[in-house]
């Protein structure tokens, strides 16, 4: 499925921000580190996160986009670097990110790691340096540090290496737990987009809850989707390598439950997305059709 295009158009400009952000940064940063997070930042990522932040923004009323940019400039800096972490040897082993060598076969692992922190870092500055009240703006940044961290992805990525280990010693998982591991490693940044995006906009209670809503289940649904990928998508397709969770008895709704039962809770998952559409503006028309992309991406 293509990416609806106003999707196509927040990438476009968030593509240009990043660009333009990294390069004000050549003076100050050794060469090196500058490269390796540049390489990664800049290889072509789909931009979902920065896009659910700028169109939920939009959706609950808020006009001035660049204005907000450094928040959604911030969450592409904190998947990035989470990827980056992601595909090191000690974690996943990949040697093929988004179409590329992964950032520590072109560079090498001390760099790679250093660069997945300094994106890290750099992700706060951007969030501390927006334009907005300063109330909204340490709220994002606590927020943030909630999502990215040992409450929020850091430690879905601890559930999902422990879960690793107990498949291998011939442990049975549950369902809650996969989602746990699901919800933590993947679903607390795409909820926190949702939520910062509505906050920007200073959104109502009905908004700031439906944003929210939609957020949770988005961010479930995306990894499903992505587990789904992971059996059912070429390398090539995915521009990452395929087949690598059963490879690495990876706890994932296939793994579980299979693929049939697994598209049949992702459906489930898109639903309760596009219920929480509802009581926004046009009822969120923009953002049931993202849900539907989430589910139906081929990479
Ligand atoms: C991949 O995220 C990692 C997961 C959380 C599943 P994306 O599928 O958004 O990767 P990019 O940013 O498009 O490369
Ligand atoms: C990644 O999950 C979650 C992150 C926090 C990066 P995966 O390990 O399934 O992501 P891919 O498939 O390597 O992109
Ligand atoms: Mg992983
Ligand atoms: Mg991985
Ligand atoms: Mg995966």
């Amino acid at each position: 499925m293509k990416a609806p295009d106003f999707l196509a158009t927040h990438a476009a400009s968030v593509e240009a921000a990043l660009t333009s952000m990294l390069a004000l940064r050549q003076s100050v940063v050794t060469g090196i580190l500058l490269e390796a997070m540049s390489y990664s930042v800049l290889a072509g990522g789909k931009r979902v996160r920065p896009g659910l932040l700028l169109e939920t923004y939009r959706v609950c009323g808020g006009e001035d986009l660049q204005r907000v940019m450094p928040a959604a400039l911030a969450i592409e800096c904190i998947h990035t670097y989470s990827l980056i972490h992601d595909d090191l040897p000690c974690m996943d082993d990949d040697d093929l990110r988004r179409g590329n060598p992964t950032c520590h076969k072109k560079f090498d692992e001390a760099t790679a790691i250093l660069a997945g922190d300094a994106l890290q870092a750099l992700a706060f500055e951007l969030v501390a340096g927006m334009d907005v009240d300063a109330e909204l703006r340490c709220e994002l940044m606590r927020s943030l540090a909630l999502a990215s961290g040992c409450q929020g992805m850091v430690g879905g990525q601890v559930l999902d290496m422990q879960a690793e280990f107990d498949a291998a010693a011939g442990k049975h998982m549950e369902l809650l737990q996969v989602e746990r591991i699901h919800l933590h490693k993947t679903g607390a940044l795409l909820h926190w987009c949702c939520e910062a995006g509505a906050r920007l906009a200073g959104a109502d209670a009905l908004q700031l809850d439906a944003c929210s809503r939609y957020g949770k289940a988005v961010g479930l649904l995306f990894q499903i989707a992505d587990d789904i990928l992971d059996v059912t998508a070429s390398s090539a397709e995915l521009g990452k390598s395929a087949g690598k969770d059963a490879e690495q008895n990876k706890a994932t709704y296939v793994s579980l439950l299979g693929l049939q039962r697994s598209r049949e809770l992702a459906d489930e998952m898109r639903d309760m997305a596009l219920d929480a559409c509802h009581p926004l503006a046009g009822e969120g028309v923009s953002l049931k059709s993202l849900a539907h992309y989430i589910l139906g991406r081929g990479r």
